[in-house]
């Protein structure tokens, strides 16, 4: 028993180049899942390996209390695209970690304990970050979780309101839930709940690990709803595939976050991989990909197998098939048969969640063959 926490695919990855991964006698694989959305910028981009590299050959750690000119840029420049003039960032290694500092610094900051989540929300697996998750099989077994947390239903003012009070700490939440099946909310939702956190004096904590650094149109999704959360997280791609997670925090926040640390926070090399991914992002302006590609595959995948299907959605390049039975079948073929890899969310959704560099004979490609898989099943 080697590996006794993930399931083995049958796929050997040798190496990975831009959209494709490779098996070790060259068969390509177009990567439409990015590994849950761990390489924005394409696999083993040039600019992010020679960033790596540079950083390797002068430092590859110190601990984070030393000021280290790769860190002090990295800060700069996730303070020139936080939301609002958010200033203050604690760096770790995931998205669980960033989301697990996130409810202890609310908790901190505001001196109450009620956390509020959303039905079908994925936060992590740590055991305060799963106590913000809702599905009850990453649960079992592990108890007792975290307490004082409560869920409110997801896209649902009314629920949130009869959920929260003025003993609540915190609402956390994602702007389109990912892992819950690529669920996006009513239209002026999030500024609903920014509004109402703020009323009752709650932190809004944002979760942006899965919809952040340009994937649905915008660096962050908060951007297009015209809102600042108390705290966003992020994480996944932010480094390009080098563990990272991000906690960004306002004012009233930082200035009290209890006692928190991470041997690893704030690594040289994480740093000089985050700082070259972040500048592809904005120079390639990867948004605006993301927003344009994002519309063209709903739009011809609702005329190439809309009626296939229960629901195609989502936003840039977050996008959700939910299809009549179960996906898994779906996914084996597409990868099997035409060499695609996408992921599941849930039984029932074949999700995308692609590097944003994909271009449109990329999108052509899994359209033709999700359609022909399609048309073999019905
Ligand atoms: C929205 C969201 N939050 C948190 C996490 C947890 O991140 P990680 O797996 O890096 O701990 C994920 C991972 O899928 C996620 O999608």
């Amino acid at each position: 028993m080697n590996n006794f926490i993930f399931s083995r695919k049958n796929i050997h990855i040798d190496r990975g180049d831009g959209v494709y991964l490779y098996t070790p006698d060259g068969t390509a694989y177009l990567d439409l899942g990015a590994s849950y959305a761990c390489v924005p910028v394409g696999h083993n981009h040039p600019d992010v390996i020679s960033s790596i590299q540079n950083q390797l050959e002068k430092l590859s750690y110190v601990q984070g209390s030393f000021p280290v000119t790769i860190r002090d840029d990295f800060h700069e420049k996730l303070i020139e695209i936080s939301p609002g003039d958010i200033q203050n960032i604690w760096l770790c290694n995931s998205g669980t970690e960033a989301n697990e500092a996130a409810i202890k610094f609310a908790r901190h900051a505001t001196k109450r304990s009620q956390i509020i989540s959303t039905k079908q929300a994925f936060h992590g697996r740590t055991l305060g970050a799963l106590s913000a998750t809702w599905k009850p099989t990453y649960k079992k077994g592990f108890g007792p979780l975290t307490p004082d947390f409560d869920f409110a239903t997801f896209g649902d003012v009314e629920s949130l309101v009869d959920t929260i009070s003025e003993e609540t700490a915190a609402v956390i939440v994602e702007p389109i839930q990912g892992e819950g099946g690529v669920n996006l909310p009513p239209p002026g939702y999030l500024q609903e709940v920014r509004k109402i956190t703020e009323e009752v004096g709650a932190a809004m904590i944002l979760d942006e690990i899965q919809t952040g650094l340009g994937r649905t149109g915008s660096f962050w999704t908060c951007n297009q709803d015209n809102i600042v959360p108390d705290i966003l997280t992020s994480a996944k791609g932010l480094a390009n595939g080098l563990p990272i997670g991000a906690t960004f925090c306002k004012d009233w926040i930082a200035n009290d976050p209890g006692n928190h640390g991470g041997t690893f926070s704030g690594g040289p090399v994480i740093c000089a991989a985050g700082n070259a991914t972040i500048d592809v992002i904005q120079r390639e302006n990867l948004s605006n990909n993301a927003s344009k590609l994002g519309s063209y595959i709903i739009k011809e995948l609702e005329g190439a197998i809309g009626d296939q299907t229960r629901d195609i959605r989502g936003s840039g390049l977050l996008i959700g098939i939910q299809v009549k039975h179960g996906s898994g079948p779906i996914l084996n073929k597409l990868a099997s048969n035409h060499g695609i890899l996408a992921l599941p969310a849930g039984k029932t959704v074949v999700r995308l969640l692609p590097p944003l560099t994909i271009d449109k004979t990329h999108a052509e490609d899994f359209i033709s063959a999700i359609t022909q898989i399609l048309e073999e099943t019905s």
